[in-house]
């Protein structure tokens, strides 16, 4: 018999975890121990089971013996996660039919009910000779290729006679503990079991369909293998990661559009007959579309209804597609782009797929965001840095871009480290010519013009203010002026007779040619090594074009082959040094995808740093991402992006629903600021746990509210704290608010709020001041400004006590704003455009028992 116990002293076990990296169970007596992380609910019936052991600091689940996660009989394959079902069946036609894939059921007997019924078939079928139904009438994970299933289908190859049309006949379902092959691509880490469905298809082209489950997270992650059985080759057209055909069409479609500087924008629109696709042809997964998109049926809102996810752990050119047929059913599909995609698969060789990311959550959007959250926490990041608490920074980009010198970024460091920073990042501008855009990138030693004594020597002073010290790279870009592109001008990417298009006035390397990527390695390793680096930034500023290859027969493998190489340089470089944090970056959130975060478990959200804006990217983001993974600065104003003045309170407040840095120049700050950025770190770094790993809910979305007001909770899993950022947008004068429902919280539990101190600055009132003060004061004199820089009111205090269930029922009623016509009183709270609070939540007690 097996037993799981709490242990006793859960944060010390956990730290121990992370260091150790080792399984963290003990057997005492024959009971089993196993320290659960934070957010995995020990008196949950997966962990009563003892399902829950652990690898690599990665939690994963099984059981002792046997398995209830897959089971295959009577021609029926049933896959269970905690609270998801996904059910297949096999035979007809040798084809694998999806019946239901959605909520968690138990099937009677071999699925009859399930199965569709059609006893003569549907006017206009084709059929297969021994076909009772046609393919076009299925719901399929892999469909024939021109053989009567007209929609568009997961793979499409080119057969040795040049003919396209291919049978895929079933042939077997195993399945085991463990992972899916990895093709030199990262995927889900800790996968309980994995099935995998193979079939034998026309012209010896070997199918085989991997679905690896992650138990406690509700995610099945897809992908596909094909395999040369034959004596020629084959040449791949289309491989998706995943097919999935759902019943009805009545969904809305929600993708994460955008550009540069607004990342991750939902959009929404509802199916329609025909294809709606959607991605990235860019090289990398890209602003304009990430992977990551949703289904939700019906009415299905936030809080309530069925909603599906997708992603794809891949960084990039990829495809979704969402396509309704003539009989109102839906298919979705999600892989590589197929745009100028072409693979030669010789006899005896492979091809695998990146892996889908499938979940789905009978609670809304916020109960699948909660699903995906959690399993890029615990399946994705890398182990060491999946919980660890991340430092608070300070990057010098905005407050000097490339204009500095060793003593500037000393003075900034100095101050900074007086504020309570824990990391001082060195940007762009620090090696080679790189005095602007338009040199130096490729060439990373160090520019002794600005930093006379070496980086070893700036980390030294840095670490001796007590901050670690980080830096930027952008290892896979040359600028046209470098040693490096004088050297190989061929290691650019170019295509034969066109003159290669710049971006941000630089080219991208090729990483399809071995060189190039040995290059990488040792340039950036030999830096790494030889300074204190504790954190690099690893930057990507452009998308790729004229994709060409010397080093490639096959000139469609560019796109693929390109991140294959990124994947190795990364394996490389992050796999020797797990002890460093790495931050992603592509121009902000032009690579924000799982596979990058499998590396780096962070990445800079977005070059866009103005708190309104920001509050609309990581609103669109966290649908996807926890906020573990979203880098978020305090910047200055006017902001450098959308020249918009929000208050420093409302930045800070922002950023603290992510990792918080400060990306100004702390030299050029009044004592004021100072004051208040000081108070923010100490804030932060009390409530770090919460912030970055706490259970993220949207409680009002800027998109959906009429002034861009946005609301967001994080709460501890324990429900033990909890934190509210309410965000005005613009004001909406002389209006009364509801109050604010904060739901999620331990119903039972009572609990103390508070708003976080705040204070008000004098010329905020402009000459409303004279209607406090006894002396009449020009607004706009020096009297005022001065007095305003040292001097400035106390902003409201409020707290209260009240239960979860009162909280979440009826809300909490908080001070009338200030309206202009009643003038002033301590009980009203001073709100402007892009105001914000954040309440506090601390559980003090429990309901006593009537
Ligand atoms: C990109 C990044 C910025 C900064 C600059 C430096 O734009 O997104 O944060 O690092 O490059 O050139």
């Amino acid at each position: 018999m097996i037993q799981i116990q709490r242990d006793a002293h859960r944060d010390q076990g956990n730290e121990k975890l992370r260091l150790e990296n080792t399984p963290q169970i003990a057997t005492k007596e024959n009971r089993l121990f196993v320290v659960l992380p934070d957010d995995v609910d020990w008196r949950s019936p997966v962990a009563r089971a003892g399902w829950l052991w652990y690898t690599g600091g990665a939690a994963q689940l099984r059981k002792a013996e046997g398995s209830i996660m897959i089971r295959v009989h009577d021609g029926l394959i049933e896959m269970h996660t905690q609270n998801t079902s996904y059910i297949l069946a096999t035979g007809q036609g040798g084809l694998a039919e999806n019946l239901h894939y959605g909520a968690k059921m138990r099937v009677h007997g071999a699925g009859e009910a399930l199965r569709a019924k059609v006893a003569v078939g549907f006017g206009g079928d084709v059929l297969r000779p021994g076909d009772t139904v046609s393919p076009g009438a299925m719901r399929l994970e892999l469909s024939p290729t021109q053989r009567g299933d007209f929609r568009e289908g997961a793979l499409l190859a080119k057969l040795p006679h040049g003919g396209f049309s291919a049978d895929f006949t079933y042939k077997t379902a195993t399945h085991g503990q463990g992972p899916a092959p990895g093709g030199g691509m990262p995927q889900g880490r800790g996968a309980g079991e994995t099935l995998c469905l193979s079939f034998a298809g026309t012209g010896g082209l070997e199918v085989e369909l991997f679905y690896s489950l992650f138990y406690d997270t509700d995610v099945i992650a897809k992908k596909m293998r094909l395999t040369n059985r034959g004596g020629e080759a084959i040449e791949l057209r289309r491989c998706f990661s995943t097919q999935l055909d759902l019943p009805g069409c009545d969904y809305t479609l929600t993708t994460l559009n955008g550009a540069w500087g607004r990342e991750c924008m939902p959009e929404k629109r509802a199916l329609a007959p025909g294809v709606a696709a959607f991605g990235s042809t860019s090289g990398h997964s890209g602003n304009r579309c990430n992977p990551f998109f949703m289904l939700a049926r019906g009415e299905a809102c936030e809080t309530a209804g069925e909603v599906y996810g997708f992603n794809l752990v891949y960084s990039g050119s990829h495809r979704g597609s969402v396509e309704v047929d003539g009989f109102g059913r839906t298919r979705v599909m999600q892989g590589l782009s197929d745009e100028a995609f072409s693979w030669t698969l010789n006899p005896g060789e492979s091809f695998i797929t990146p892996e889908a990311v499938l979940s789905f959550s009978a609670e809304g959007y916020r109960g699948l965001s909660h699903n995906m959250h959690r399993f890029v926490r615990r399946h994705i990041l890398p182990p060491r840095w999946a919980t660890a608490p991340r430092p608070v920074l300070v990057n010098n980009w905005e407050g000097t871009y490339f204009n500095f010198t060793e003593g500037k970024l000393l003075r900034m460091a100095r101050v900074a480290a007086r504020l309570g920073v824990e990391l001082f990042v060195l940007d762009d501008g620090w090696f080679g010519a790189r005095n602007s855009e338009n040199a130096g990138l490729g060439d990373y030693n160090v520019n002794r013009k600005k930093l006379p004594g070496g980086l070893a020597s700036l980390a030294r002073s840095v670490n001796a203010l007590g901050m670690d010290f980080g830096l930027w790279f952008e290892p896979e870009m040359v600028n046209e002026d470098s040693d490096l592109y004088r050297a190989h001008p061929d290691w650019a990417i170019r295509t034969p007779g066109l003159s290669p298009a710049k971006g941000r006035k630089q080219y991208a390397l090729d990483l399809c040619r071995p060189e190039v990527r040995e290059y990488i390695i040792r340039s950036v390793g030999g830096v790494l090594d030889s300074a204190n680096i504790r954190y690099v930034k690893w930057d990507m500023n452009r998308d790729i074009s004229d994709g060409y290859s010397p080093a490639l027969h096959n000139q469609g493998e560019f796109g693929h082959r390109r991140v294959l190489g990124l994947y190795e340089v990364l394996d490389n470089i992050c796999g020797a040094h797990e002890d460093i944090l790495f931050e992603g970056c592509a121009s902000g959130g032009n690579r924000f995808d799982l596979g990058m975060l499998y590396y780096m478990p962070q990445v800079w959200l977005s070059d866009d740093s103005d708190a309104h804006m920001r509050q609309k990217i990581q609103t669109g983001a966290s649908f996807g991402y926890p906020q573990c993974v979203m880098g978020c600065h305090v910047s200055a104003v006017p902001n450098h992006q959308t020249l918009r003045n929000t208050p420093l309170d409302t930045r800070f407040n922002t950023a603290a629903f992510g990792l918080l840095g400060y990306e100004l120049d702390m030299t050029a700050l009044t004592a004021a600021q100072k004051g208040d950025i000081k108070a923010q770190i100490a804030f932060y770094k009390k409530h770090r746990r919460l912030l970055q790993q706490g259970d993220f809910y949207r409680l009002e979305s800027p998109f959906d509210s009429a002034h861009g007001a946005c609301r967001w909770m994080v709460a501890a899993p324990s429900r033990d704290a909890a934190l509210v950022g309410d965000f005005e947008g613009l004001l909406w004068p002389n209006s009364t608010r509801p109050n604010m429902r904060l739901p999620g919280l331990n119903p039972d539990a009572l609990y103390d709020i508070a708003v976080r101190a705040q204070k008000i600055d004098l010329d905020a009132f402009g000459g409303l001041i004279n209607y406090v003060l006894p002396v009449h004061l020009n607004p706009d004199g020096m009297l005022v400004k001065t007095a305003a820089k040292v001097y400035r009111l106390d902003g409201e205090a409020e707290s209260y006590q009240a239960y979860g269930s009162q909280l979440a029922a009826a809300g909490l009623a908080r001070l009338q704003e200030f309206t202009g016509a009643g003038g002033y009183s301590p009980q009203l709270r001073f709100l402007t455009d892009f105001a914000s609070r954040l309440y506090v939540l601390r559980r003090i007690g429990e309901k006593r028992a009537r």
